[in-house]
């Protein structure tokens, strides 16, 4: 869908359909309080009304759409509204329709735009990709949204919201993706793709290089599947004095059996979403570059399929990693921390700013803090601070777990440097601390995303099932606060 910003009045636009959000409580001005029978409508949040005005107004449809009550007004609220909105438009099929831009002392124009944008587009969002025989009605595409604004600010608000989307979209598209479609080789090509299309420098490393070079987490965890492993590389401008140099970090298990110690049957199709972190890498990098952010961000990517095999690693293997570190493996189900151990070491040669890390990596962190909000951990309060606000605006929310020194000392080996887990409990915050291993003292936030990747509800009017790209909205609010703090 194109969208685009129109200054015209909304009661004198001729249009498939006007959709007009009104503030819960806010009386309904001429003509449209004589169109609706009082009482029928009170602006309640995402409530919704269709009236045929008849040549009362130039519109042919309108549609009304709660915005709530205005001192609850959100850019995150305004998202959700375009979500049901756009929904309406393509249960309607109408080829076009225009969304006056909402007014709030809240949320400045830029901001209202940019919250159209981006719900409009993903609420409409579908998986259709292995859908056969849907009929061209059954994939309506509306073509055009017009956001009806004389703000000079809305043009460039709504661009960056389409830009966002865009990222959350190829995101979903990666997640949903099918494991045996989605491999390790894919997300290389893909990475390859968006690298030509987005100008990006992009780096591909595959089984002989990984090898040669001592990446001995991601060779390990990779060794059992007939799908070789990459390390995937997408720099986005460069290191420049005064420019902070970002590192985004994501887990690209593209299926995750538990290999060895394998996982029960029971859902273990969800599996196919363990590369969530990667793909949430990918759709930030693709955004950063639309926006042209005045920024350093490196994206690397560890793939790998954790399969069982007669040649896959097994509990007792003690693998070295790229830093030279030894792991001793008592799981081969906790293998995230193994392939992101050579990322996160990679990612110090950039000596970055900051090091962001994504990736759906222990059920715990579904116990701990279920569906509703990621768990990070860090190493510096500053970057953690700055994440947790991104996440608050976004409504992507995050929430911080302790990483004293103590957790440490659960997962030391006996027999190599450390372990790759540290028995039943606090299991989420085990894992970040033998992250924390391999990222020097580089300014560092990891981000557990398995219980937020994905969805088997729908949360928001602007995330469906299957894969939400949760990561990208979050990730692209922090950097562009980053790069204007710098300016
Ligand atoms: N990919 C899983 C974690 C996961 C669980 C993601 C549920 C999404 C939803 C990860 O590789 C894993 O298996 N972790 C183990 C670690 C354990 C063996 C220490 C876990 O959490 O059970
Ligand atoms: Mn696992
Ligand atoms: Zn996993």
């Amino acid at each position: 869908m194109n969208i685009t910003v129109v200054h015209q009045d909304a009661l004198a636009q001729a249009t498939p359909l006007l959709v007009l959000g009104t503030w819960d409580g806010a009386p309904l001005g001429a003509p449209l309080a004589d169109l609706i029978e009082a009482g029928d409508w009170a602006g309640a949040f995402k409530k919704t009304l269709l009236v045929y005005p008849r040549g009362a107004i130039p519109a042919r449809r309108l549609l009304l759409v709660g915005l709530g009550k205005p001192d609850q007004a959100t850019a995150e609220r305004l998202t959700e509204v375009a979500a049901v909105a756009a929904q309406r438009a393509r249960d309607l099929r109408v080829e076009r329709y225009s969304f006056e831009l909402p007014q709030s002392d809240r949320v400045a124009p830029a901001a209202a735009a940019q919250a159209l944008a981006e719900g409009s587009l993903l609420g409409l969002y579908q998986y259709l990709h292995y859908r056969t025989g849907l009929s061209d009605h059954d994939r309506w595409a509306v073509g055009e949204l017009a956001i009806l604004s004389g703000d000079a600010a809305a043009e460039q608000g709504a661009q960056v919201g389409a830009a966002i989307a865009r990222g959350v979209i190829l995101a979903r598209d990666l997640a949903n993706g099918p494991g045996n479609d989605i491999t390790p080789a894919r997300l290389g090509d893909e990475a390859l793709a968006l690298g030509q299309r987005a100008g990006l420098q992009v780096t591909v490393l595959g089984l002989d290089e990984l090898k040669a070079q001592g990446f001995g987490g991601i060779v390990g965890v990779g060794q059992g599947s007939a799908q070789p492993p990459r390390f995937i590389i997408m720099e986005y401008g460069a290191a420049q004095p005064g420019r902070p140099t970002v590192c985004l970090v994501g887990k690209g298990i593209t299926f995750d059996t538990g290999g060895i110690s394998i996982k029960p049957a029971d859902r273990m199709d969800d599996m196919k979403m363990d590369m969530g972190g990667a793909a949430a890498v990918f759709g930030a990098v693709q955004a950063v570059a639309e926006l042209q952010l005045p920024l350093h961000v490196v994206g690397l990517v560890a793939s790998a399929e954790n399969m069982p095999s007669s040649t896959a690693y097994k509990p007792g293997d003690i693998l070295k990693t790229l830093s030279g570190k030894t792991i001793e493996v008592l799981n081969t189900d906790a293998e995230g921390r193994i392939v992101l151990a050579d990322a996160l070491y990679y990612a110090q040669r950039y000596q970055p700013d900051g090091i962001i890390d994504l990736a759906t990596l222990t059920g715990a962190i579904v116990v701990a803090l279920g569906t509703q909000a990621t768990g990070i951990m860090a190493n510096s309060d500053a970057l953690a601070e700055r994440v947790l606000q991104a996440g608050e605006i976004t409504g992507e929310r995050a929430w911080r777990l302790p990483l004293w020194d103590a957790y440490s000392d659960i997962i030391k080996s006996d027999i190599a440097d450390i372990k790759n887990t540290g028995g039943r409990y606090g299991g989420a915050i085990n894992a970040a601390a033998f992250l924390e291993h391999f990222v020097g003292d580089y300014p560092w936030v990891h981000m557990d995303i398995a219980g937020t990747a994905w969805t088997d509800q729908k949360p928001k009017a602007y995330t469906p099932k299957g894969a939400t790209g949760v990561g990208v909205r979050l990730l692209i609010q922090a950097l562009r606060t980053w790069s204007e703090a710098r300016q």
